[in-house]
């Protein structure tokens, strides 16, 4: 008798995710499989996550190699994996210190912990207001959702937590304001917001931020938990604009699909947190960070270009095709507004055998970073259809 999946899930897990009607058993690469073998073109990746797709059999062979050897050790110990994984972060980003956690909230969970001390004993002519964008997503938590700049998170669950103010993105007049009146001790964004419906900060307004900072002192934070570890085109999203953030935190695609979060500081703020100050019983685990040091050795130059080639290549057949009205974002982080519904063409498309994901009101692609190209090209066309259905 076969279990009956989507019952037991829906019996015994709390209804937070409206989930798609599949029950995915199995992939390989960028193919997917379902409990009844069709199988899918995945152009989500876990949402960012799953960056060399699914099984891949490098970081396979990484990660169980590390889960036969020692699965766990707690911070109480040193050990290999998580070092050498820290190492590879700092030199690949000019940075200096890791904190590793689990997700992408925790991440920004330290990253604010660690901006609110530094700023402590090191700002005191800033307020303690950290400032970030409307419409950004930094993640679940109280504090992430209260850093959160979008209502829908907030309304059911006040109190939040204080010292968070919202600015609009890419508005530089509302910036300059804001800064000046509050004089926040950290500024905190997306380069790209992704659950915000993949929309890129203009240059201009980074740039602004980087010159505001410079005057006033306050910290930038980048949140790369999405828009990190080659996704746009470039290791990390600031690569794009030309700075380097005081603090970065990454999480999603780092761990190609084990749970993994970093927040990374540079010099600067490197000595802000101490023994004591903050810690995770599984921050920094062998197994996942073995995996992620696999995968970050694997972001070169080759794989950034080619996801600049196939990111080219979806832009191009999809600009100005029936039925899409815009097309944003950077790199394998592409968003699609169109005149159909997105979720009656995400469900098409799902009925088609390819995978895509929603961001507000956009069909979200995010396919791994070394997506066959003639996958690509496959699930394009069943897209492009689907997009130009009934239009
Ligand atoms: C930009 C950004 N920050 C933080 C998060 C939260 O990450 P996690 O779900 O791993 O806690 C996400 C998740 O989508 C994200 O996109």
């Amino acid at each position: 008798m076969t279990m009956n999946v989507k019952a037991l899930d829906r019996e015994y897990i709390m209804g937070t995710y409206s989930r798609f009607p599949l029950t995915l058993t199995k992939g390989k690469g960028s193919k997917v499989y379902d409990d009844e073998g069709k199988e899918y073109i995945d152009l989500g990746s876990g949402i960012a996550v799953n960056i060399f797709g699914i099984a891949d059999e490098e970081w396979a062979n990484a990660v169980t190699a590390q889960l036969n050897t020692l699965q766990h050790t707690s911070n109480l110990y040193y050990s290999e994996p998580c070092a050498k994984l820290a190492k590879a972060l700092c030199e690949r980003t000019s940075m200096s210190k890791v904190f590793f956690s689990n997700s992408g909230a925790e991440a920004n969970e330290c990253a604010i912990k660690a901006a609110r001390k530094y700023a402590a004993e090191n700002l005191p002519q800033l307020n303690s207001v950290m400032l970030t964008l409307v419409n950004s997503f930094h993640g679940r938590t109280i504090a992430t959702i209260s850093a959160t700049g979008q209502d829908v998170f907030h309304k059911d669950f006040k109190p939040l937590v204080e010292g968070f103010e919202h600015t609009p993105a890419n508005d530089i007049k509302a910036l300059e304001n804001n800064v000046k009146e509050l004089k926040p001790f950290a500024v905190m964004f997306e380069c790209v917001q992704g659950e915000g419906g993949v929309l890129p900060l203009d240059k201009e307004f980074i740039d602004k931020i980087v010159e505001l900072s410079k005057e006033y002192g306050f910290l930038i934070i980048c949140d790369e938990v999405q828009t990190g570890n080659g996704r746009t085109g470039e290791l990390y999203s600031f690569m794009n604009y030309g700075f380097t953030p005081d603090i970065f935190t990454t999480a999603k695609g780092l761990g190609g699909g084990l749970p993994i979060g970093a927040t990374v500081f540079s010099e600067k703020v490197a000595e802000a947190m101490k023994s004591g100050d903050h810690g995770s019983t599984f921050g920094g685990n062998p197994v996942a960070s073995a995996g992620a040091l696999n995968i970050l050795e694997r972001i070169d130059d080759k794989l950034l270009s080619e996801v600049r080639i196939k990111s080219d290549y979806i832009i191009n057949e999809l600009k100005g095709a029936k039925g899409v009205k815009s097309i944003s974002g950077m790199g394998l982080m592409l968003g699609i507004e169109t005149e159909r519904d997105a979720s009656d063409i995400i469900a098409d498309c799902m009925n088609d055998g390819v995978l895509v994901i929603k961001a507000k009101n956009k069909v979200r692609l995010l396919p791994a970073l070394n997506i066959p190209m003639e996958d690509l090209k496959k699930a394009v066309e069943i897209i492009k259809t689907n997009i130009a259905k009934g239009v």
